[in-house]
């Protein structure tokens, strides 16, 4: 009990003014205490190629071993077309191969997203919902937190200026800090 709840954060933006990497970097601010919260960068994971799975760059063996570190996953989301990111989509299939070495096996994990549209990832974060099925992961259901309009929630040096979202992002971290503990370790 005394050991904290290691939670590893991904953000599926590489843009350097990303709202999701923003949202990512207030919520490491916003941990419960006995938990900690690290990020990951998506930057230099190659496209999937399914020929490299079972010799996969650098980059990947490092995110497989992140993952794998981790207690509890932070899923960070933008919406694209209506779904997750691309490069959010490859490093989770990269990190799901090959068959039967899957990183996220099992991991509690919880959604977050940002975006400068009015339905906050709504839709993204329900396709993310579906491949986390696949992956047999356990994510928290409550509460949501889809950050709309993300434009008007951070300030020009990217700082949560939200008080609604800071509380929702604080509530969310509680509940997959206590859920991380209820379910225990993969
Ligand atoms: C290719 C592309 C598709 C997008 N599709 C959607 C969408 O379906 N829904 C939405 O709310 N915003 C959409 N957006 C707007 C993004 O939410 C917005 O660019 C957001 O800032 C991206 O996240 P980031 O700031 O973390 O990079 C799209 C943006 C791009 C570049």
């Amino acid at each position: 009990m005394n050991t904290p709840v290691r939670i590893l954060g991904i953000a599926g933006s590489l843009r350097r003014e990303s709202y999701n990497r923003a949202a990512l970097r207030a919520a490491t601010k916003l941990v419960p205490k006995g938990a900690i919260l690290e990020t990951l960068e998506l930057d230099g994971i190659p496209a999937f190629n399914q020929d490299k799975e079972q010799n996969p760059p650098a980059r990947v063996s490092e995110l497989k071993r992140r993952i794998r570190k981790a207690d509890a996953i932070l899923f960070v989301t933008p919406e694209y077309n209506y779904s997750v990111s691309g490069v959010l989509k490859n490093a989770i299939d990269w990190a799901s191969r090959p068959h039967g070495d899957s990183a996220w096996n099992g991991k509690p994990a919880a959604i977050m997203g940002a975006t400068t549209g009015a339905i906050g990832t709504a839709r993204a974060q329900n396709h993310l919902r579906q491949i986390l099925v696949y992956l047999n992961m356990f994510p928290i259901n409550q509460p949501e937190v889809l950050i709309s309009h993300a434009m008007d929630r951070f300030d020009q040096e990217g700082n949560l200026t939200d008080a609604p979202t800071r509380d929702r992002i604080i509530e969310l971290l509680q509940n997959l800090v206590d859920w991380a503990r209820r379910i225990g370790p993969k």
